[in-house]
């Protein structure tokens, strides 16, 4: 008697949610099938429902750009995968566009408590794209996801592979934590999976970035032309074949102050990458300002890393024009602890500051690097280091 009621109790309750002004409880996405766009019925289940399940051993596909923004409590139940069309002349046209360092990407997601997590997988296809980048350096490659004005959000437990251009872009975010996502950005031709950087984050506070494992061909993390990024936690990564966790480049552009300040990374495992732990930027004149404040990298893991512990205060600007236009991007509060490994040359640490006395209260602690056959050169220029591998230095030049 109760087991024949209960249908009609779901299917009456189910009316009743589709009928109510609110989002309906659930709902499971089948994709429509081969030669469909999934798009469409992707943003009204995202807009009608507050969980949304793509069932394991399907695939989305999505060939038109994705606006899911403005939600409040969404589950994206991501158990199967999305896969992301490389219809190049469309996306190139069609992708969303962020004239921050000339971006577009597939997908803004954004809103207030919204969690994607399911097991499953955010395909970017980018093949077509790391071919065709080979031979058009103009080409405009979509970022996979980008959380815009996005608040309490959390992505985990989800695999995303082959993007075109960055996995992540943290766009205008306040308390967005990624967690145990697995990255993997494989090129199978002679042409690499460049500028596949894991997150870029911009202007944004709280971030937490955990338990991940990254095999790409750009930044791991990157703190961009930043304007005001704070409030940043990036522990337990293990990042392959990256360029590292990367505060900059900042003060790049005239009239923009760029502050990254508040960051700690910790517990990192960084393999045959162009950097290990880095702050970058710029001098020379025309360029922009800023602050970098309170960053802490401890616990870096090295093996075959071309630079192991990096600040550049002079980044992409010669030595008499750092001289005669020093850095306005001030650095203060910096701790490098507890690093240790390999790098692949023997100068395995390069804080550079700029001239003028631009760095400020920098350590280094517990530093157990060595380059190839065990030698290791510390260097570092205009900078007073203090802590317990400060005497590794030596004097710094100072010009
Ligand atoms: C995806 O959708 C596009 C546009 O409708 C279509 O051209 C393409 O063949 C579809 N791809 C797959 C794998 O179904
Ligand atoms: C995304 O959609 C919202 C409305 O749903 C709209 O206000 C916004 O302008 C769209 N964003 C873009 C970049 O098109
Ligand atoms: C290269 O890419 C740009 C930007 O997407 C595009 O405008 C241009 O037509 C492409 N050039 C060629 C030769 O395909
Ligand atoms: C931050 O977001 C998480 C979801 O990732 C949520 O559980 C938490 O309550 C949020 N914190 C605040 C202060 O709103
Ligand atoms: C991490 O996510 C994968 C699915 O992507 C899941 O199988 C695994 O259990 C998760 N790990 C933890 C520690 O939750
Ligand atoms: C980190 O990644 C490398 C290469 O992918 C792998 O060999 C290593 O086992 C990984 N370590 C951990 C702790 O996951
Ligand atoms: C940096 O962290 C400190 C301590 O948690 C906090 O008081 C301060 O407001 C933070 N700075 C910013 C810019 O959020
Ligand atoms: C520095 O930033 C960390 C977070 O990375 C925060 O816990 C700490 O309180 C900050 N210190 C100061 C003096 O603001
Ligand atoms: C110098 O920076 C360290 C963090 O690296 C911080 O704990 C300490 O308070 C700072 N010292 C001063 C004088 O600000
Ligand atoms: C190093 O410290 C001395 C003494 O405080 C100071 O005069 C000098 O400007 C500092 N140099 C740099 C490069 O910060």
């Amino acid at each position: 008697m109760h087991l024949t009621l209960l249908p009609l109790l779901v299917a009456f309750f189910g009316l009743a949610f589709a009928t109510a002004p609110s989002a309906r409880a659930s709902c499971t996405l089948k994709p429509l099938g081969q030669g469909k766009d999934d798009s469409p019925q992707f943003i009204a289940a995202m807009q009608a429902c507050s969980t949304v399940v793509i069932p394991e051993g399907s695939t989305l596909n999505i060939s038109t750009r994705l606006n899911t923004t403005g939600l409040t409590n969404r589950h994206l139940s991501l158990q199967g995968t999305m896969r992301f069309n490389p219809n190049i002349p469309y996306w190139s046209e069609n992708g969303f566009p962020f004239p921050f360092q000339t971006q577009i990407t597939f997908w803004i997601l954004g809103g207030t408590n919204i969690v994607v997590d399911g097991g499953g997988t955010l395909d970017g296809a980018g093949q077509a794209w790391y071919d065709a980048f080979a031979s058009n350096s103009s080409l405009l490659r979509p970022v996979t996801l980008t959380l815009f004005q996005a608040t309490n959000v959390l992505v985990q437990d989800i695999f995303m592979i082959n993007s075109p251009e960055w996995f992540n872009f943290v766009n205008e975010g306040k308390n967005v934590t990624f967690n145990n996502v697995t990255f993997n950005a494989a090129s199978t031709s002679s042409h690499g999976a460049s500028n596949t950087d894991g997150w870029d984050i911009y202007r944004s506070d709280t971030v937490v970035i955990s338990n991940s494992v990254i095999n790409n061909g750009d930044d791991c993390v990157s703190f961009k032309v930043s304007l005001h990024t704070t409030n940043v936690l990036v522990a337990n990564l293990n990042c392959t074949g990256s360029h590292g966790i990367s505060v900059g480049s900042l003060g790049q552009f005239a009239g923009v102050f760029d502050i990254v300040e508040n960051v700690t990374a910790t517990n990192i495992r960084m393999s045959n990458a162009e950097n290990g732990a880095r702050i970058k930027a710029f001098a020379g004149s025309g360029v922009g300002s800023g602050m970098v404040n309170n960053i802490t990298f401890s616990g870096f893991i090295e093996s075959a890393v071309d630079n192991p512990v990096v600040i550049d205060q002079c980044y992409e600007t010669s030595a008499a024009d750092c001289e005669a236009f020093p850095s306005n991007v001030f650095i203060s509060n910096i701790l490098f602890t507890t690093i240790s490994g390999t790098g692949t040359s023997s100068v395995v640490a390069d804080l550079a500051c700029s001239p003028g006395a631009r760095c400020s209260n920098i350590t280094v602690d517990n530093l157990a690097l060595t380059g190839p056959s065990g030698k290791a050169e510390f260097e570092c220029q205009n900078v007073n280091l203090t802590g317990n591998a400060a005497s590794l230095f030596g004097a710094c030049t100072v010009t």
